[in-house]
């Protein structure tokens, strides 16, 4: 694989490969195949998560890193165009990560770059290595992903997480039910793409209800992509996960999430066994050390 820019560049045996190398990663110290190599993180959009498992997963492979800091610190403020930065930094790194609002930004940089690129999240369209942390994730805590009924709650609209993540669930045969706001449901042509590739038929609902799940997936709302931010206000009030909306829910159910939560999630779900979802963002080490040592060596 050389770049990965969208989840619908991966295939499901790829996938399989980078959970096998990821447990074997996460099981003993890495190998220092990919010392003396140059990794390097361009985020022009806010990250903990992302960015800095890219970090570690770097540091633990013995990748060096090259990465602005912030976007105010570089040449992007006196004016310099997407293009010549990716032209710029293609010229010192061996691969490229990126990060920024404008959907289709991770391709372009592809199209522009020798190096391989990942994608960290572009705009509101993809975001496929937190796809494969997610994946990883249940295929880790329940043994399989087909035939799990995954329930994905929130943002479907803007979130890039969940985009990513219907097709990747789609591939590897999951039951999936959509839940949202009338307002914030799934654009049509993903649920076309997802049946005609895999035969998938997803159920759209707009009850709190978790009955026959066995992974409950939440997001934020996202925000920033409103264009009022009372309305994300609004919605996020509705659709809020609390213990009284998990009760009759499955003993094992799991429940999981990108990170950040807001609101969405109530504090004392926290508490819950059935929160996984700091587990998963662990994970993101081992999975990103993998997708590098694949995408770099
Ligand atoms: C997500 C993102 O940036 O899309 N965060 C992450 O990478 N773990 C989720 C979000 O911001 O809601």
């Amino acid at each position: 694989m050389k770049d990965l820019v969208s989840i619908r560049d991966v295939e499901k045996r790829w996938a399989t490969s980078i959970f096998k190398l990821a447990d074997e990663l996460d099981s003993k110290p890495a190998p220092r195949k990919l010392a003396g190599k140059v990794l390097s993180t361009l985020f022009f959009e806010p990250s903990t998560r992302t960015r800095l498992s890219f970090h570690t997963a770097a540091a633990r492979l013995g990748i060096s890193l090259l990465d602005i800091e912030s976007v105010g610190d570089s040449s992007i403020v006196k004016g310099e165009s997407l293009v010549d930065t990716i032209k710029i930094v293609d010229g010192y790194a061996d691969c490229i990560v990126i990060r920024h609002p404008l959907e289709g930004s991770a391709r372009l940089a592809a199209d522009l770059a020798q190096h391989p690129v990942i994608n960290a999240g572009d705009g509101g369209n993809q975001h496929p290595t937190q796809t494969l942390i997610d994946l990883y994730t249940m295929n880790r805590l329940k043994k399989k992903i087909s035939g799990l009924h995954v329930s994905l709650v929130g943002d479907l609209k803007y979130a890039r997480t969940m985009h990513s993540l219907l097709y990747g669930l789609a591939m590897f045969g999951a039951e999936i039910t959509l839940v949202s706001p009338k307002e914030l449901q799934m654009e049509k042509a993903i649920l076309e793409e997802v049946k005609e590739k895999f035969g998938t038929k997803v159920r759209i609902s707009n009850e709190m209800n978790f009955r026959d799940c066995d992974v409950l997936y939440v997001c934020r709302i996202q925000k920033e992509r409103f264009a009022d931010p009372y309305e994300a206000v609004r919605l996020q009030q509705e659709f809020r996960i609390t213990l009284e909306s998990l009760k009759g829910a499955k003993d094992d159910l799991i429940i999981l999430h990108p990170l950040p939560k807001v609101d969405e999630i109530a504090p004392e779900v926290d508490r819950s066994e059935k929160v996984r979802y700091f587990e998963q963002a662990r994970y993101g080490v081992p999975v990103r050390m993998a997708i590098l040592s694949d995408v770099m060596g």
